[in-house]
């Protein structure tokens, strides 16, 4: 797990695709220009870069549709309604989704981070291309309730978006792929990298000894589905959550036994901010988190083996362990990401 340990070079990562001819993206960086850079000590992008090359107007155009609630059928929930910015892109304070005329959903909105990196998406995988994730939330009679070819008519009559699809593509043609791949431009340069916990990997500072503490026990304890600095190994689990499995998960795709109750690991970035946690939303504080792995966790027969190796049912940890934790799980939040202006609604 080298990823974690420090003296990793101390590159500024991989320049994948630049569209301005911008200055690095340093914290007071106000041109506005949008840029992907692959952090150094990530693994290898998962989206396909080239088929949809970042521009500065593709990401400008997607930010707009991001924000825009005329992608609901009455115009009053746009996606940026249940992925908030100031909340690493969750409902914050929701616990399951909060969509059109108050209607609630049945699981808890995910953040929106690192997406470049997701092989699925949705907390049972059921999606495997970032550009078929919108069509989902916006046909969903629970979140925005819209048909798509009604809100392209939309974009289509509206005074700016011709130009903006112009501008983007090329022509002023409003069409579904092109809709999809500007949200994509969005919400692939969505990268949260500069932590602190980011900034002690690339040497640039120290942790706290209890940070450090927590750290190494994370290391034990979570990172074989936590892992690499993406902190999610991308695959489905069962962490015991629900009692009696009512949420089947992954098994839903896959309508394999083995995989009822299992849900895609998810990131732990900006986990301070994205409360409250889990698919159900159940788990109010990162001590109830903890609290949970350590004598909460339901066994059942698809529950993880990582989850019972202790010689019990949870994870073994020490109330002074999980205060350790804890102080490094908020090593890992980034306020520059989460207040990035251009990832604002302009
Ligand atoms: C009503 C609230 C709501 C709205 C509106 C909404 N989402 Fe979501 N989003 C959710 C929830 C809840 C999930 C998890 C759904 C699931 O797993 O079944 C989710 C999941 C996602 C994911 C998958 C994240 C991951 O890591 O798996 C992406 C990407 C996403 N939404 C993007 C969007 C986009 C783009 C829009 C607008 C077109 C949008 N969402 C509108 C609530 C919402
Ligand atoms: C066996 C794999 C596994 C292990 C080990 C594990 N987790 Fe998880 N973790 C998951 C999965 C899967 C979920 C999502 C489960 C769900 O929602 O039903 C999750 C959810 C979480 C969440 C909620 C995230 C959110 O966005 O709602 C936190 C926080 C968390 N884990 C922290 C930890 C910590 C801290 C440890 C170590 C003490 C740990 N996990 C160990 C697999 C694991």
């Amino acid at each position: 797990m080298t990823s974690y340990q420090k003296g990793i070079p101390v590159l500024a990562g991989i320049l994948l695709s630049l569209s301005l001819l911008a200055p690095a993206c340093k914290k007071n960086d106000t041109s506005g220009a949008v840029k992907f850079v692959a952090p150094a000590s990530f693994p290898t992008p998962v989206y396909n870069l080239s088929a949809n090359p970042l521009t500065q107007s593709g990401f400008v155009l997607g930010r707009k549709l991001f924000y825009d609630n005329r992608l609901s059928r009455d115009s009053t929930i746009s996606c940026g309604s249940c992925h908030q910015q100031f909340a690493s892109f969750v409902h914050a304070g929701h616990i399951v989704s909060h969509g059109i005329d108050n209607k609630l959903g049945h699981r808890n909105t995910p953040a929106l981070v690192n997406l470049a990196w997701s092989y699925d998406f949705f907390w049972d995988g059921g999606v495997h291309d970032m550009d078929l994730v919108p069509p989902n939330p916006i046909k969903n009679p629970v979140e925005m309730d819209a048909q798509l070819p009604v809100v392209l008519d939309r974009l289509r009559n509206d005074s700016k978006y011709p130009g903006m699809f112009k501008d983007a593509f090329g022509t002023d043609e409003i069409t579904t792929t092109r809709f999809l791949q500007a949200l994509s431009q969005f919400m692939y340069t969505l990268v949260s990298a500069n932590s602190k916990y980011d900034k002690y990997v690339r040497g640039e500072t120290t942790l706290a000894a209890e940070e450090q503490q927590g750290l190494h026990l994370f290391q034990q304890k979570c990172a074989t589905c936590h892992t690499t600095d993406l902190f999610t190994d991308r695959k489905f689990h069962n962490n015991g959550i629900q009692p009696t499995i009512t949420d089947s998960g992954r098994y839903n795709v896959t309508l394999d036994p083995a995989d009822i109750g299992k849900f895609k690991t998810p990131t732990l970035r900006n986990i301070e901010k994205t409360g409250p946690y889990m698919h159900t939303g159940g788990l109010r504080s990162l001590q109830a988190v903890l609290d949970y792995y350590g004598s909460s966790v339901n066994a059942s027969a698809t529950l993880d083996t990582v989850l019972t190796r202790d010689g019990r049912t949870g994870i073994a940890l020490s109330e002074d362990e999980k205060t350790q934790i804890i102080a490094f799980l908020k090593t890992l939040t980034d306020e520059d990401f989460m207040k990035d202006p251009r990832f604002s609604e302009q």
